[in-house]
Formats: C-alpha cells, structure tokens, sequence
C-alpha cells in the first residue's frame, strides 16, 4: 500500500487533473485505490462526476474532532475506485484542526483503520501550504509534484522543497520525493522548452502533459482523459506515471521530448 500526495501550492498546475489521471488509471491496471479530495474547491469531487453538496459525508466528518470513522465517509465510484469527497468551504475546519494537539497527524490517524485495504491512495492537495496540505505530506509514503512549464511556477518549486524538507525532519522522515511532473507544457512556447529543460536537470521528472484541450474534455461525464482518450499524448504519460507507480521504481527512462 502507497500513500501519494500530489502537492503544490502554486494554483493551477494540475494537481487535481494528476490525481484523477492516476487515480484511474491505477485502478484500469487493477488496482485498489482510494482518492481523497483534501481541497474546499472540491475541484476532484466535480472531475469524477459527484455533486460536493449531495454528498452526505465529506472529508469534513473525517477530519473534525470526534468525527465519524473514514470507511462511512468512502464513496464507490467503481470497485477499486473510492473516493472521499470534499466541500466547498473548508474553511471553520482548517481553524479548529489548528487548535488540535497533533494537528498534523489527524489525516494519518484517520486512514489508519482502511489504509491496508488499497494498493494506492491518493491525496490531491489544495493550492496552499495550510495546515490541510501539512496533513496530506505528513501520512504520506511519496510526494507527486506537478509543475507547470513557466518561470513563476518553476521558482515556486523552492519554497514547497523547502516545506517538505521540513516535515521530513520534523514530522515523516519516511516521506519520499517521488518526482516531478510537467504539466500544461506547450510545444510551441519557448519559455516552456526553456523552463523543461531546468526540470529535467534539476529534478526527477517523471512525465511531460502537454496541454491539450483534451484533459478538459471528459469533465462534464466525470471521465478523465485516460478513459475518455486512451489514445491522447496525456493519457499515455499519466497511464507510463501510473506504470511507474506500480512498479515501485519511479525513474523514467525515455522521456517525451516535446
Ligand atoms: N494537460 C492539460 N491541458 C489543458 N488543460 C489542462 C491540462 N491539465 C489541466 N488542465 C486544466 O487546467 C486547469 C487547472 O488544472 P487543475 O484544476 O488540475 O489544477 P490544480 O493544480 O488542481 O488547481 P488548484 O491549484 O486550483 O487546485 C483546469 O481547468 C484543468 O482542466
Ligand atoms: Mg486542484
């Protein structure tokens, strides 16, 4: 079993696209897994298909003092695909998580009781270093970081390197780096080349997605792009990610070279 959280606190680089990316294709390739939406958006409740408000118990019951045990909180999307939904506004939650002792243990001892019934769990992360992310990264196993190909979003790269090397020192020494992934990468930019070529010296990067119009396309059905467009460039990358994953040795050998 694998807790992976995809992680950055710059908005808008596809964490929540990455999540449901692996997320379904980890479970196409058979096996268990478990999503959890860790963000007030609700941005990965709304990608597979699920109405936030409709549901009845959310990643609030799960987190909030005395709250309920996280297998009534699962959602089936499919029989190896489960999902813990979130909420818009997570807000009055964050604030009472941080009055808690431990507070950045609530999410690790709450999946204690299911964690050995998935291959994969996967945790997409809100656009912040808050207190929710500091969750996610502290029960973690391995850290996904997707990046987007500009300068802005490469140097904010720094900031959650550091964060992360503090919880490995303070908090989970066991958590793992497991790479970078460029993502929204457009062929025709040169900042993006640009950019690319920093990420692929610098860091180990797993994937390149490039942005296409295709990743949005399923939305409306729930579908991500590995289902709807099996055959599209970014299925193909997250599905090699997800094979990666599985293998349990995330090193690309051969690189998309755009
Ligand atoms: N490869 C791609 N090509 C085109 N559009 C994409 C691609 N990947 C993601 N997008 C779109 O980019 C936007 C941001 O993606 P996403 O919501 O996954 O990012 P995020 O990092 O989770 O954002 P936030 O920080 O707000 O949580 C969305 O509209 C998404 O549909
Ligand atoms: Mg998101």
């Amino acid at each position: 079993m694998k807790v992976i959280a995809i992680a950055n606190q710059k908005g808008g680089v596809a964490k929540t696209t990455t999540t449901h990316n692996l997320g379904v294709a980890l479970a196409a390739a058979g096996k268990k897994v478990l999503l959890i939406d860790l963000d007030s958006q609700a941005s990965l409740t709304i990608s597979v298909g699920l109405e936030p408000l409709e549901m009845q118990r959310t990643i609030v019951d799960v987190l909030k003092k005395d709250g309920a045990p996280i297998s009534e909180c699962i959602q089936r999307l499919r029989d190896n695909l489960h999902i813990v939904t979130s909420i818009i506004d997570l807000a009055p939650m964050e604030m009472e998580m941080l009055s808690r002792a431990s507070r950045e243990k609530i999410l690790d001892r709450a999946l204690k009781p299911v964690k050995y019934n998935y291959d994969f769990i996967l945790i997409d992360c809100p656009p912040q270093l808050s207190i929710l992310t500091i969750n996610a990264l502290s029960c973690a196993d391995g850290v996904l970081i997707p990046v987007k190909t500009d300068y802005l979003a490469y140097r904010g790269l720094t900031q959650l390197q550091d964060s992360i090397q503090e919880i490995q020192e303070l908090i989970n020494p066991d958590l793992k780096v497991l790479g970078v992934i460029a993502t929204l990468y457009d062929t025709r930019v040169a900042d993006d080349r640009e950019i690319l070529e920093l990420l692929r010296k610098e860091h180990n990067l797993l994937g390149v997605i490039k942005r296409l119009a295709v990743a949005k396309k399923g939305l409306y059905e729930g579908l991500a792009a590995v289902e709807q467009a099996p055959d599209s460039q970014i299925a193909r990358e997250y599905s090699a990610i997800a094979d990666m994953l599985i293998s349990g040795r995330e090193k690309r050998e051969e690189l998309y070279n755009g």
